[in-house]
């Protein structure tokens, strides 16, 4: 079978991530790489023995052996990536958030359609066999009726007035901070996981440090920078939270926060309905709470063999064996691939469509902390 061949836009935390699950996908192969210095390409493509690499995305979108396109840059930079790729007819699988505005996320999710090409936006975190597990319970209602759905993304990599990413400037990481990097993720599951929508909310946001120490160096995501910086006004939040309606009758309530000593990747999502709750946290991603009222509550850890059958084909691993935040990449491409390989086979993955979901949801949060009222979300 000819391999499906695959060009990563981005040399940085994500270009590295995806470079070594493509490198675990089955009929894939990456062929060129694009950074913003040639020193970073080359660097992770010699690693990694990809032929090409370049400053230049152009370049690889000119080359017609190419079929698929990652992009694994800065938020601001997705849409104009994403459009180029989709007119040069390649296949694109994008980070999140899809853009940094609804007009946008909308004109690729179009342009998408009307090319007929594949697209897939990066909520990875669908991809943990214990969050499958979560949704197809619910699914089989084995909650009963959702009720509430609750939880927070903490991390606290930002604590520092002196801690620095391209992510705190509107310009390169869009309007909203917290509530896109890592809110998008929370709200994303959200949805999945009960198959209810947003339909209104109300947000809060503060940004607690409104000036931080800006290097002058570039610093990788997750790094503190070497340099001393200047002092920068910031406009972007370092915290949100939302209270919200789940289609008509379930609640919600949630926080995000990149100041949350300790909190290194604490994503928490819990769904009470009217027979029983669960609950799942992304540091013990294995394991899976559920809640009684008349019996006693009880953990499940991750076993195919004891697993509903539609989410155990999420688990490639026995019983006993963890499966985490890296896996999850792995499982998404495996899908993504697959619906590349074979047109008629469903796309069984978050599309742009569910992108675009994503920024109409930030776009009410915005505009409900700035009005300080609810607001709908628009469908
Ligand atoms: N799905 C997830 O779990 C997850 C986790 C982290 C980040 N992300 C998303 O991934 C994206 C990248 O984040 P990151 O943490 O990897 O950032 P990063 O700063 O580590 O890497 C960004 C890379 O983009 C490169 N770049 C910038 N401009 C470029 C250009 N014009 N051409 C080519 N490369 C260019 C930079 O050199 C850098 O290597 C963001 O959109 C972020 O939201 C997703």
């Amino acid at each position: 079978m000819k391999k499906i061949k695959v060009a990563i836009l981005g040399t940085g935390f994500m270009g590295r991530v995806h470079l070594e699950g493509l490198r675990r996908t089955a009929n894939v192969e990456v062929a060129g790489i694009a950074g913003r210095t040639l020193e970073a390409a080359q660097k992770l493509a010699s690693g990694f023995d990809v032929p090409k690499a370049v400053t230049d995305y152009h370049e690889l979108l000119a080359d017609p052996e190419i079929d698929a396109v990652h992009v694994c840059t800065p938020n601001a930079l997705h849409y104009q990536m994403s459009k180029d790729a989709l007119l040069a007819n390649k296949h694109v699988l994008c980070e999140k958030p899809l853009a940094t505005s609804v007009e946008a996320s909308k004109e690729i999710v179009d342009l998408a359609a009307e090319r007929k090409l594949r697209n897939a936006i990066c909520h990875n975190l669908r991809f943990y066999p214990m969050v499958q597990q979560m949704r197809r319970m619910i699914e089989d209602g084995d909650l009963g009726d959702v009720l509430a759905v609750q939880g927070r993304y903490f991390q606290d990599w930002l604590l520092f007035p002196t801690d620095w990413n391209w992510r705190i400037e509107e310009a390169a990481g869009g309007e909203l901070r917290t509530m896109g990097d890592i809110g998008s993720h929370w709200f994303d599951l959200a949805e999945h996981l009960t198959g209810l929508r947003v339909s209104s909310l109300c947000c809060d946001l503060q940004t607690f440090h409104k000036t931080r120490k800006r290097p002058t160096g570039s610093v990788q995501t997750f790094t503190q920078s070497a340099t001393p910086g200047v002092d920068t006004p910031v406009s972007t939040e370092d915290y949100g939270s939302v209270i919200f309606h789940m289609g008509d009758r379930a609640r919600g309530t949630m926080a995000a926060s990149q100041l949350a000593a300790g909190r290194k990747n604490g994503l928490m999502i819990e769904v009470c309905g009217s027979k029983a709750s669960v609950a799942w946290s992304q540091e013990r991603p294995d394991e899976l709470w559920v809640g009684h009222r008349d019996t006693a509550n009880s953990i499940y850890i991750k076993d195919p063999g004891l697993m509903k059958p539609a989410a155990s084909l999420y688990a490639d691993l026995p019983g006993g064996h963890s499966e985490g935040y890296d896996d999850t990449f792995k499982q998404i491409f495996r899908r993504f691939y697959a619906s590349i390989a074979d047109p008629s086979a469903p796309a069984d993955y978050p599309q742009f469509a569910d992108g675009l979901r994503g920024m109409k949801i930030m776009h009410a949060e915005s505009e409900s902390n700035r009005t300080r009222a609810w607001v709908d979300v628009a469908k």
